[in-house]
Formats: C-alpha cells, structure tokens, sequence
C-alpha cells in the first residue's frame, strides 16, 4: 500500500512560487519511485492574498495546518508590503505556534560547486538556530517624537528555550567531532547573552558532559567563518545569530540559494515545517533563473523527517549529480533556468 503524506504548501510571494513548483515535481517524483505519495494542501497564503484581504493567511490558518504531516514554505516578501507584516503575519506564527524550537540548517560544499575561496572541500556546517523565542519579540515600543523619539526592543531569553535547543546541538555534535560552538556576544550584551553562555555551558555538562563547548564571540565568529571556514562544525546560536550566520555559510559556499533550513518540533508534537533559507529575492523574481537547490534540499530533510530516509537520499543525490555535471543557475555562475535545472534532476529520479 503506498503511504500518502498530507504535506500543506505556501509557495509564498516572488521566487518561493518557482522554487516550491521545482520541490514538488521533485519530490512527486521521488514517491513515485520510493512507493509514497504526497497530498499537497497548497495555500495561497501570501503578499497578494494580505493586500486583498488585510492577512496573510485565514484567521484560522494555523488550525488548517495542525493535522498535517508537514509544512512546506517558498518565501514571503514583496517589496510594497512592510517586511514585518510578511514575516510576523504568516512566518513567525507558524513557527511558534508548532513549537519549531529548533531551525536545523546544514552547509556543505556541493559537488561542482565554487565556494568563496579554495581549500573548502571538507567544509561541513550545521548551524543550529534558537526558533522561537530571542531577539525576535513583540516587546517593546516607539514612543515620544522629534529628537526625543525612542525605540525599544526587547530580547527574551528562557531557560526552558536555551537548554532545548542546546540538548539538540549538543546530540548532533557529539557525531560530529565532539565540540559545539556556540555564538555569543556576552561582553556587550549584559543581561541575556552571559545567560545564554551560563545555560549552554550546564546544559552540555549534565547532558553531553564528552562534547566540548567553544564559546566564540559573534564578531570574531563571522570572520572566522569567512576565513576558515571548516574550522567550525556544529553550531549553536540565538534567533538572530543563527539567522545571520547561516546566510554567511551558505554565501562562502557559493550562494544564499543553496541554503536550506528545517523548522522542528523535535518531539513531534506538530507539524515541522521546511524551507529554503533564501527570501523572495524581488530582484530576480519573474526570470525564472531562481536556484532551486535550496529549496529542493529543504524537501530532502522533510522526507527524512517523514522517515522517507531512502527517498530523501536519491533526492539529494540527484540535484548532487546536476551540480557535478556542471549545470547550474546564474548565482552559481552557470546558465540554467529553475525549469531546466529541475527538469535535470527530475530524469534523474525517474
Ligand atoms: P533574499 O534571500 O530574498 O535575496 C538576497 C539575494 O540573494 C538577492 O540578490 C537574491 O537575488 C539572491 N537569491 C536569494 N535566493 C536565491 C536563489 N534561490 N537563487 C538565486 N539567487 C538567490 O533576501 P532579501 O533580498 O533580504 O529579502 C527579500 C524579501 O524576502 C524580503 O521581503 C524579506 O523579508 C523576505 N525574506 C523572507 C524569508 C522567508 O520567507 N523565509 C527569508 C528571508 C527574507
Ligand atoms: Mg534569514
């Protein structure tokens, strides 16, 4: 009997409709030789649905997705509509409302694929991302006016959130070498950051007392990573560093839309949700040169999720052997299209 998976899908605004059509030929594909089938629940949740209808997905949106196997998401974001309404309206939401406390995004350097610099063969990265809470909150406010104006944002930081997110990195990096890095800026940020330090530090110790745990400095980290980049191979970091060092990965290893990214509730409690790492990029949205990479990536670990190992496998190693071959979209330098790119890698599922 084949296994049908109820996967909802928000191909989103720009390029996220390309890349997403690109996942789903692609995974269809992938379950129609590994014996699974998938329902994709599409939904039209995005920039053109808010600027009809003031949302960016139904009042009950969140509701229509819990009794998914999954979720898979484009991007959202178009350039007239505020970046946060796009974000905190759809993104965010969904996030939290399934507790994806973890947001998983691997780097490698890709067959055929030029990264930044030489020497980047061994280069393998797992940034493990706090999801759900940090830097991005609602808290906080403007108020006054003139040059008294004032705006205010707070962070917030739990011992709950950070020894979660810790116990996951933490497991992967103990099968990856046995050290953990984790990126801190506890000597300017006073109060949340030597808390980050302090609850890493005693959650590895009581959980993963054999992984060691480096604590780098944020701005330090960032030119390490553009400078010797497979010195670092499992990292921790808050909501906006994780945000912020995983497209600096992905850019040393030849380019943003590479990049993927898994939203997991670990405990599966809800439904996880998977996409590329990349937004919209309204600047070369409409000219069909979008690198669907990332996102067809993104669908790799949703199958491993679903426990589709196999499938999972030939996927990634399809889009693997494109690369090798040498066929490659505009941002990798090369001249093919989302279609012909993916139309490579789809004869090499059949
Ligand atoms: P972006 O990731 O959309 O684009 C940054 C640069 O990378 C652009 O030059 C773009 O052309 C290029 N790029 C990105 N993905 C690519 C791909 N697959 N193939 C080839 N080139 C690619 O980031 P940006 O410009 O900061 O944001 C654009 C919009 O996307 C904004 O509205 C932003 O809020 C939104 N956004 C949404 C995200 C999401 O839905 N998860 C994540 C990041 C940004
Ligand atoms: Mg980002």
């Amino acid at each position: 009997m084949t296994t049908t998976y109820r996967i909802d899908t928000i191909p989103g605004d720009g390029i996220g409709v390309d890349v997403t059509e690109a996942a789903v030929r692609c995974v269809d594909a992938v379950g129609a030789a590994h014996g699974f089938a998938i329902d994709w629940r599409v939904r039209d949740w995005s920039s053109d649905r808010y600027r009809a209808t003031g949302r960016m997905m139904p009042v009950d949106g969140i509701e229509q997705l819990s009794d998914g196997d999954g979720i898979y998401l484009g991007a959202v974001g178009t350039p007239d509509v505020p970046d946060d309404v796009t974000l905190w309206g759809l993104l965010i939401p969904i996030r939290r409302a399934f507790d994806q406390y973890v947001n998983l995004r691997p780097m490698r350097l890709l067959p055929g694929v030029q990264g930044s610099m030489p020497g980047l063969e061994g280069l393998d990265v797992l940034v493990v991302r706090e999801n759900v809470e940090g830097e991005y909150s609602t808290i906080g406010g403007r108020f006054g006016s003139g040059e008294s104006e004032t705006a205010i944002q707070e962070a917030v930081f739990t011992r709950k959130g950070i020894a979660r997110v810790t116990r996951f990195a933490a497991a992967h990096a103990r099968s990856r070498g046995g050290t953990l890095v984790s990126a801190t800026k506890s000597n300017g940020i006073i109060h949340t950051m030597p808390f980050w330090d302090e609850v890493v530090a005693e959650t590895v110790a009581a959980e993963a007392p054999e992984v060691v745990v480096e604590k780098v400095l944020i701005d330090a980290l960032a030119a390490r990573l553009v400078m010797k980049p497979t010195s670092v191979s499992t990292l921790v970091a808050s909501n906006l560093f994780g945000d912020i060092l995983s497209d600096l990965v992905a850019g040393v290893a030849g380019s943003i839309g590479i990049a993927p990214s898994a939203n997991l509730d670990p405990e599966r409690r809800f439904p996880s949700m998977f996409e590329p790492v990349h937004g919209s990029a309204p600047d070369i949205a409409g000219k069909g040169i979008a690198n669907p990479v990332g996102a067809l990536w993104a669908a790799a670990m949703m199958l491993e999720h679903l426990g589709e190992t196999a499938g999972a496998a030939a996927l990634t190693s399809a889009f693997e052997q494109v690369l090798a071959d040498g066929t490659a979209t505009p941002d990798l330098g090369g001249s093919a299209t989302t279609t012909s790119f993916t139309d490579a890698v789809v004869a090499r599922l059949g």
